[in-house]
């Protein structure tokens, strides 16, 4: 019941927080209260005897991970004092496939050989708000999910995810990576579905980034530029977001954003004089705080009709030099859809 009130309740904060949906709240159950472990669950720890596979040591004052029966493969240690993962840890649980470490004290130096590189079955790695410098590792190449948001990561070498053919998930935001630090990194990913680089150093957007991608996330970075062709590259794209960057026109090539893939695109918080052009199939466009002074629609109605209009549903375009009133006024058969058209 805690657990799902406490769900609901993230949800709605994100809600009303962000402007758009959340989608990648990772939802980590917590032991159901007042059940009985099992008798050789560590006794700082909780293994649930309905769920025999997993150890709960969350919340628990920890300063060292605790002894980790064999059979156990689901295992929690995040929000305690843990600075270290000593040689020996894990040798009875070669096949552990979640390892959840986020919210310690961990940095690179003190994850000694023989731990976390034993665990080959390993299929999700959350390590973030930690001490790393750089990923831990050499990794499971089972891996689906790595998380890694929140530490001091300033190399990412270009092996580190080498055969991770299941990958799916890969959040490095709130690092100090830079564009060369992540180099060829990504190149080897055939699964890969969200990318989330924010809150980095990047002055470009990664390259060699897979065609399977849903999502990429480079807001809060010093982004200039888009690559001419980039998106075409990501046939899958559907949320892009470089809010919080340094984008000016002159680093956007004609039609780089005109790609029918896309749903949502974000780039407010930006220098960009004029709205750049879009698809017609684009559903949310963010704007807002950049230094647009004119109001034109070509690059959003192209083909405006009866028949053909923009599929956009949100326009933000507050915090630029631009009022309502300069709205032009064959805008309403195409924005027919847009509910939600923001000024100041
Ligand atoms: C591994 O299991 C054996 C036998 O149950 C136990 O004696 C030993 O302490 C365990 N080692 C670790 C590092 O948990
Ligand atoms: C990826 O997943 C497939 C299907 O579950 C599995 O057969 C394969 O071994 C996995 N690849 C790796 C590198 O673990
Ligand atoms: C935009 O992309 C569409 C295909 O999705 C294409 O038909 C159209 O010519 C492109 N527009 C421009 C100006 O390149
Ligand atoms: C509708 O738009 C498409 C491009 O999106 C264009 O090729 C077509 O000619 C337009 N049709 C009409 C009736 O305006």
């Amino acid at each position: 019941m805690f657990a799902l009130s406490f769900f609901l309740l993230a949800e709605l904060l994100c809600q009303s927080l962000g402007q758009y949906d959340y989608y990648d709240e990772h939802y980590v159950p917590s032991a159901p209260l007042e059940v009985l472990s099992s008798p050789t669950c560590a006794q700082e720890c909780e293994c649930p005897l309905n769920f025999p596979t997993a150890m709960y040591c969350n919340e628990r004052n920890l300063k060292f991970i605790p002894i980790v029966p064999s059979g156990i493969k689901y295992l929690y240690l995040q929000n305690n004092y843990i600075e270290e993962i000593k040689a020996g840890v894990f040798d009875n649980v070669t096949d552990l496939r979640w390892l959840v470490l986020d919210n310690n004290n961990i940095a690179s130096d003190k994850i000694q050989a023989g731990t976390i590189d034993k665990l080959s079955k390993l299929e999700k790695l959350l390590f973030s708000y930690n001490k790393l410098t750089k990923p831990p590792g050499p990794l499971s190449k089972s891996l689906d999910e790595l998380k890694l948001i929140s530490n001091q990561l300033s190399s990412f070498p270009a092996s580190t995810l080498s055969g991770m053919e299941n990958l799916t998930t890969l959040h490095l935001s709130k690092n100090k990576l830079t564009t060369e630090s992540i180099t060829g990194a990504f190149k080897s990913l055939k699964s890969l579905v969200l990318l989330d680089v924010s809150e980095n150093k990047l002055k470009k957007l990664p390259s060699g980034v897979p065609p399977s991608l849903l999502m990429l996330y480079a807001d809060n970075n010093e982004i200039d530029s888009i690559p001419n062709g980039y998106l075409a590259k990501l046939p899958a794209l559907q949320y892009l977001r470089v809010s919080h960057n340094k984008l000016v026109d002159s680093g956007i090539p004609a039609g780089v954003f005109n790609v029918s893939s896309l749903l949502e695109l974000d780039l407010s918080f930006n220098k960009l004089k004029s709205i750049p052009e879009i698809n017609d199939l684009l559903e949310h466009l963010y704007l807002q705080v950049n230094e647009i002074n004119k109001f034109d629609l070509t690059n959003i109605c192209k083909f405006s009709s009866p028949v053909n209009y923009s599929r956009l549903r949100t326009l933000r375009l507050d915090g630029n030099n631009i009022k309502h009133s300069s709205m032009p006024d064959d805008t309403a058969n195409c924005l027919r859809l847009a509910s939600e058209i923001i000024f100041d």
